[in-house]
């Protein structure tokens, strides 16, 4: 498995799926994990200190985190109903077709502007990033949301290993092109490759993560293995999957939903009840694996993570920079 020995997570914490509800161990070393680092990593990423997570934000994080996991969505929810159009556009497409997908060996692209820039194995980018684990709500913007027990490294510890250079205002990711292991790349569902991008500060939020699990297991093919992105008070468009490439660059990146429909997805896509889109009100959001009967729940602005994001967004206009 993809999780290290090195990591605070060692193969005897991860616990079975059948068993998780009934473990502590797990989140136990999450929390002691995020506390450690999200201090350290952020100075050693030498961030100014209006972006530092003040404790108090820390505690927000773990409580709200705390809160979720009685909300968590069963693993056969996470794991078949998705959104993954390399393989098929309707939501059990990707269970049955992700299989052609050859997660090992798998290198990742780093170009563009920063110091470190070159291909990297895998294997070799986990030797020196410390798993743990994050719950999360996944909102998409098709009015939608999950609580998902992702494993995965803060994307900032990656940022701070590759040095961008000061020219560095974004980052993008792209997922990997290729029509025979990925056979909805055929259809002209979107412009291939899936294209995705943040801001460098917004990469730099301690929230931002690179995930390689869920549930304490690799990430199954369907959810974007080896290596996907989730941000989680973002449209769940914005996380992308199976990356290849990780480009630092001076200017906004082209991303997939954007190009597809400019008015409808924006670059930011910022979860937030109050910029409808032109389907979906956005106001309220279906809980997958609830009861049919089972009220909407009421979608949150920044999917609930305001107090550790909002000070990203200051003097923006939510609704021009949706
Ligand atoms: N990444 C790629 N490469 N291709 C996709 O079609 N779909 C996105 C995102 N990442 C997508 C993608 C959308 S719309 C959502 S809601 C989430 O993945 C869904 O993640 P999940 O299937 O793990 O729930």
């Amino acid at each position: 498995m993809l999780i290290k020995k090195k990591s605070p997570l060692s193969d005897n914490d991860v616990t079975p799926r059948q068993h998780y509800d009934n473990s502590r161990a797990l989140i136990s070393a999450s929390r002691r994990s995020f506390l450690t680092r999200s201090s350290t990593a952020m100075l050693a990423a030498g961030l100014a200190p209006s972006t530092l997570w003040a404790g108090d934000k820390i505690a927000d994080y773990l409580a709200s985190e705390s809160a979720l996991k009685s909300e968590l969505t069963p693993y056969e929810y996470v794991t078949t109903y998705n959104n993954f159009y390399e393989f098929g556009t309707a939501k059990g497409d990707p269970v049955v077709r992700a299989h052609t997908l050859k997660t090992k060996p798998w290198s990742v692209s780093i170009e563009g502007e920063v110091e470190k820039p070159g291909v990297y194995d895998l294997e070799d980018i986990l030797k020196r990033q410390q798993l743990e684990e994050r719950i999360y709500r996944l909102r998409c913007v098709e009015a939608w949301s999950m609580v998902v027990p992702w494993i995965g490294f803060p994307l900032a510890s990656l940022i701070k290993q590759l040095k961008p250079t000061s020219k560095a205002k974004y980052i993008e990711f792209t997922t990997l092109y290729d029509p025979e292991q990925m056979p909805g790349q055929r259809s002209g569902s979107l412009k291939w490759p899936y294209v995705e991008g943040l801001r460098m500060d917004e990469a730099m939020n301690p929230l931002s993560l690179m995930a390689t699990g869920l549930y304490g297991e690799m990430m199954p093919k369907q959810n974007g293995a080896p290596l996907r992105l989730v941000v989680p008070w973002k449209y769940g468009f914005k996380s992308i999957k199976s990356i290849v490439k990780i480009r630092f660059s001076e200017t906004m990146p082209a991303t997939s939903w954007n190009q597809a429909a400019s008015g409808e997805y924006g670059f930011y896509a910022n979860v937030n009840p109050q910029v409808p889109h032109p389907r979906w009100s956005q106001r309220r959001e279906r809980v997958i694996g609830a009861s049919l009967f089972s009220p909407k729940r009421n979608t949150e602005l920044f999917n609930g993570y305001a107090d550790e994001v909002a000070y990203l967004y200051k003097g923006m206009n939510l609704k021009t920079f949706f």
